[in-house]
């Protein structure tokens, strides 16, 4: 098996132009593969293709609840690279964060447009492509650590992820028969953009350090921080021929977040302690050297400079 494990494969990925998607596109890439950036944020994809080379990946703007937009794209990679091997089907949005006592009915619609139409399009026109043309191919969605439990999330970001794993399943069953896998991966919280932003706030950013102390905290792998490449790594195995025989998995990624009764409630106590031990630990010896030796030192050449002065006069 060759060092890079995705030697000359063609992949798309969906959700591309930050966050987990964009680690994936980098891991990818690195690993031989041809990648189609395909999101909806055009100049952050283009940036993304800019910065990994333009000769190894390319971006398209696909909206995934566009079901036109979702069929153009495949149609692009096929014409542009010659195949598709691989398709990780990752864009999703958090939605409403209400819950479900004032759960708005057309948002949790928006939440299941993105998160499950749009996977089960890519699905669809990525399937066909492949059964048409004989390619054994792995499709692998980003689920979520919330897609098999409740209160990891907002009650319509739940029920699209529920929903979403339940589509892996099935579509994992229907595409064995032709040699496609289809599996899933199930972060828990990763400090993304999607993570660090309240919907409809734009200005206000939730800084990455915090919610990923705040995660480690309650999860029981000490020392355990979940990037965004780490999810990435997940991902490039389900894609791999390292994972060949494994089909209709859901390959969670949450650092041994505790299961059922012991979630965020019952650790909140403990959160909280870790999260200031965590700024603690912020105050090192340097930090305090920089905070206050250059007061030290101005005051001291104010002092010489104040001498000076006085005795000039
Ligand atoms: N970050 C987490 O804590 C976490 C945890 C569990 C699961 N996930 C899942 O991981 C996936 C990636 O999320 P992320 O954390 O990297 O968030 P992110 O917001 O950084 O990235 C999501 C990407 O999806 C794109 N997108 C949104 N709607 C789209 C649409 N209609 N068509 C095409 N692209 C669209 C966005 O433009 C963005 O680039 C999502 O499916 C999310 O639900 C994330």
């Amino acid at each position: 098996m060759s060092a890079l494990r995705l030697e000359g494969k063609v992949a798309i990925i969906t959700g591309a132009a930050g966050g987990i998607g964009e680690a994936a596109a980098r891991l990818f890439v690195k690993n031989g593969a041809f990648v189609v950036i395909a999101d909806v944020q055009d100049e952050l994809g283009d940036q993304v293709v800019a910065s990994i080379g333009p000769e190894r990946c390319s971006y398209k703007h696909c909206d995934v609840t566009d079901e036109k937009q979702v069929e153009d794209t495949v149609t692009y990679a096929l014409d542009k690279y010659g195949t598709l091997d691989i398709v990780y089907s990752n864009a999703g949005i958090i939605g409403s964060l209400t819950s479900t006592l004032d759960l708005d009915l057309k948002a949790l619609e928006k939440t299941i447009d993105v998160n499950v139409c749009g996977g089960v399009a890519m699905m669809k026109y990525a399937g066909r492509a492949m059964v048409a043309r004989n390619i054994r191919g792995s499709i692998i969605c980003t689920v979520s650590a919330g897609a098999t439990r409740g209160g990891l999330g907002p009650a319509g970001y739940t029920a699209s992820k529920h929903a979403l794993l339940g589509v892996v399943r099935a579509a994992s069953r229907e595409l064995g028969v032709y040699g496609i896998r289809v599996n899933s991966v199930s972060p828990f919280a990763v400090a993304t953009p999607m993570a660090c932003t309240i919907p409809g706030v734009k200005r206000f950013r939730l800084d990455p350090e915090f919610i990923e102390a705040r995660m480690s905290s309650v999860s029981n792998l000490k020392g355990m921080i979940l990037k965004p490449g780490d999810i990435a790594e997940a991902a490039m195995f389900l894609a791999s021929d390292m994972s060949a025989c494994i089909n209709g998995h859901d390959l969670v990624v949450d650092g041994g977040f505790p299961d059922s009764s012991d979630t965020f409630p019952v650790n909140t106590f403990k959160a909280v302690m870790d999260i200031v031990r965590w700024s603690f630990s912020k105050v090192t010896f340097s930090s305090i050297v920089s905070t206050f030796m250059p007061r030290y030192i101005i005051s001291w050449f104010d002092d010489r400079t104040r001498d000076d002065v006085s005795r000039e006069d």
